[in-house]
């Protein structure tokens, strides 16, 4: 199955590099076939205004790398769930280890955020993973267990999940394959004990061209999340073309 890669700028890029990406990645992906698919989370300020230049294209869609847990209100600097879906936004990141470490997002914000996406109609990607102290601990499955089931448990509706190993993000250091399908098939089996069958399982964490193919190989691995390595228009259509 063609495997899904969703590439997240986090805080890099001007508005016209931005534009000069997205008009790279759009022409190749349109001549190669119009049958693939990415997606690309760019800064916040520049997503209503790519959103509407590609309107037309069908090969890249655009996420939020955030969202408020409140709704419309006093909430200075917040944006919710219902204005991402109102500007064309088709799916929101929710619990990156940046956001949890360095912005304070609890287990609970997480799950409240989850349940925003929903009922607005957006998309969440939920990102969940374990620190390094916790995979040396032996205690990773059981971290990445226990933030499913806080942020999904009694979650009705679909959602894409993320695998990302705190250790691997921005590090240079990837799970091996072995380690990545093996999270994954956990994920998978904490998601149909949640009843939430037929979720997407990405993996993210120093996903590049050299080491896409064999992430993609597990059969668990159904996309990747990306920071570094989509950056680079040439490197993210070298991503996307692997997992054809
Ligand atoms: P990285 O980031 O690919 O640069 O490790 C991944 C992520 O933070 O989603």
């Amino acid at each position: 199955m063609r495997k899904l890669v969703v590439g997240n700028w986090k805080a890099n890029k001007s508005l016209a590099e931005a534009l000069g990406f997205a008009d790279a990645v759009c022409s190749r992906m349109d001549s190669a076939s119009g049958t693939w698919e990415a997606w690309v989370a760019p800064p916040a300020p520049y997503l209503a205004l790519l959103v509407e230049q590609y309107r037309e294209n069908q090969s890249l869609r655009w996420v939020s790398q955030q969202v408020a847990a409140h709704t419309a209100g006093a909430h200075t600097g917040e944006f919710t769930a219902e204005m991402l879906k109102d500007c064309g936004v088709h799916a929101a990141l929710v619990g990156h280890s940046e956001r949890r470490e360095r912005f304070g997002e609890t287990d609970e914000v997480v799950r409240t955020k989850v349940s925003r996406c929903i009922a607005a109609g957006l998309l969440p990607v939920l990102c969940c993973g374990e620190t390094r102290e916790e995979r040396e601990a032996g205690v990773a499955f059981a971290r990445v267990q226990a933030q499913l089931e806080d942020a999904l448990g009694g979650v009705e509706g679909d959602v894409v999940v993320a695998y990302e190993p705190v250790w691997a993000i921005g590090t240079g250091l990837t799970a091996t394959s072995a380690q990545a399908e093996a999270m994954h098939a956990h994920v998978q089996v904490v998601l149909a004990g949640l009843g939430l069958s037929h979720i997407q399982v990405l993996y993210g964490g120093s996903v590049n061209p050299a080491n896409v193919s064999d992430l993609f190989a597990q059969p668990h691995v159904d996309g990747a999340l990306v920071g570094g390595a989509s950056l680079d228009a040439e490197s993210f259509l070298q991503l996307i073309e692997a997992g054809r």
